[in-house]
């Protein structure tokens, strides 16, 4: 059975830059605080016209081209999204369209912050089997609409950002490199920890006026809790990414996290026995871009050289459901 490659990697930002001073006149925070409590700098925002689609097209034309393909070539589009564009269809048939192809299969992940490790497992699964050959993974969010941008959400509203992250995956039959593994949880009892409640067909009607005053159409977090949760989770879920190969902290070139808070990404590399130049971090200039974070930084990281052939890359990612994953991938 091959095993799965990451062909090439590319990531789009929109150019609008949001600074923590920007927020701060829009709501009562401070740069102080932003600073100190998620390491959070800079974010990108959408502007008119952009859409989660459009970002990730950009995104996927660069790695496309950096992989030496066309749209045409690909089998697969894989998606991982927490903020579609639109409630239905999917945004991989919209990334379809905005890719100018037809008929191959697009398939939506909905898992927030872990949702490029739930669409690796899908799409690698997929390649070691032989289903495609070529997949097109993306992780795109488009936040800053959403976002609550008054005092009363600023607990979440300084933390998001928008921005989309691809990776052309394939098959190799080189036994050393590749996807080794990917581990994927969740624990369902915490989903009301960070979510958004509605517009959703659990509530009749659907959509209401009260429930646009209500702010349920925005998301909602217990910080500490999720806070909590991942600092202890992400960690462990890197031991049993290096356990289930045989492998020690000491063999790994580089952790590549969900980038959610700088003080998670901290703990993480401690918990997980790393050294500090063993994990990468952009977070100060992203802010927390859910699905899009891993997939940015990856290609961050191999534009500065911190990935050579056969060096070992471990992601861990934590977020709402709560849904936590890891992978091991030799490149
Ligand atoms: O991607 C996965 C999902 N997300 C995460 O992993 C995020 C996890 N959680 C966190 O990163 C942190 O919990 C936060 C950054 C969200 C908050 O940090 P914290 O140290 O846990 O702060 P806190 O929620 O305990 O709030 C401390 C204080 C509160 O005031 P009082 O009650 O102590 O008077 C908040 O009202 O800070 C206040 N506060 C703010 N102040 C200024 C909350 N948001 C802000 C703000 N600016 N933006």
């Amino acid at each position: 059975m091959p095993r799965t490659e990451f062909i090439a990697t590319g990531f789009h930002v929109p150019a609008r830059l949001v600074t923590n001073d920007d927020l701060a006149r829009l709501m009562d925070t401070s740069d102080e605080w932003i600073t100190q409590r998620s390491g959070i700098k800079t974010r990108y925002w959408v502007s008119d016209g952009e859409t989660g689609a459009t970002l990730a097209r950009e995104a996927a034309c660069k790695a496309l081209t950096k992989a030496g393909l066309e749209p045409g070539d690909l089998d697969c589009i894989v998606y991982c999204t927490c903020t579609p564009d639109h409630f239905e269809p999917g945004n991989g048939v919209f990334l379809q369209r905005e890719l100018g192809i037809s008929d191959i299969p697009a398939i939506d992940v909905r898992n927030q912050c872990s949702g490029f490790l739930y669409g690796l497992s899908v799409a690698d699964a997929w390649i070691r089997t032989g289903a495609y050959r070529r997949i097109l993974l993306v992780g795109a969010e488009v936040h800053s609409r959403g976002l609550d941008k008054t005092t009363r959400g600023r607990d979440t509203a300084v933390l998001f950002g928008d921005g989309a992250g691809a990776v052309v995956l394939g098959p190799t039959d080189d036994p050393r490199r590749g996807v080794l593994s990917v581990h994927l949880f969740a624990d369902g009892r915490h989903a009301e920890k960070l979510w958004v409640d509605g517009p959703g067909l659990a509530h009749d009607p659907y959509v209401s006026e009260e429930m646009l005053q209500q702010g349920k159409h925005r998301a909602v977090m217990d910080g500490r809790e999720v806070f909590k949760f991942a600092s202890v989770l992400m960690p462990k879920s890197v031991d049993l990414a290096l356990q289930a190969n045989g492998l020690t902290p000491g063999d790994v070139t580089l952790l590549v996290p969900h980038q959610a808070n700088l003080r998670i990404i901290e703990m993480v590399q401690k918990l997980a026995g790393l050294r500090p130049d063993q994990v990468y971090a952009n977070i100060d200039r992203y802010g927390n871009t859910t699905a899009a974070s891993i997939p940015i930084a990856l290609d961050e990281a191999l534009a500065a050289g911190r990935l050579r052939r056969g060096d070992l890359l471990i992601l861990t990612a934590f977020g709402s459901g709560f849904t936590w994953a890891s992978a091991a991938i030799r490149w």
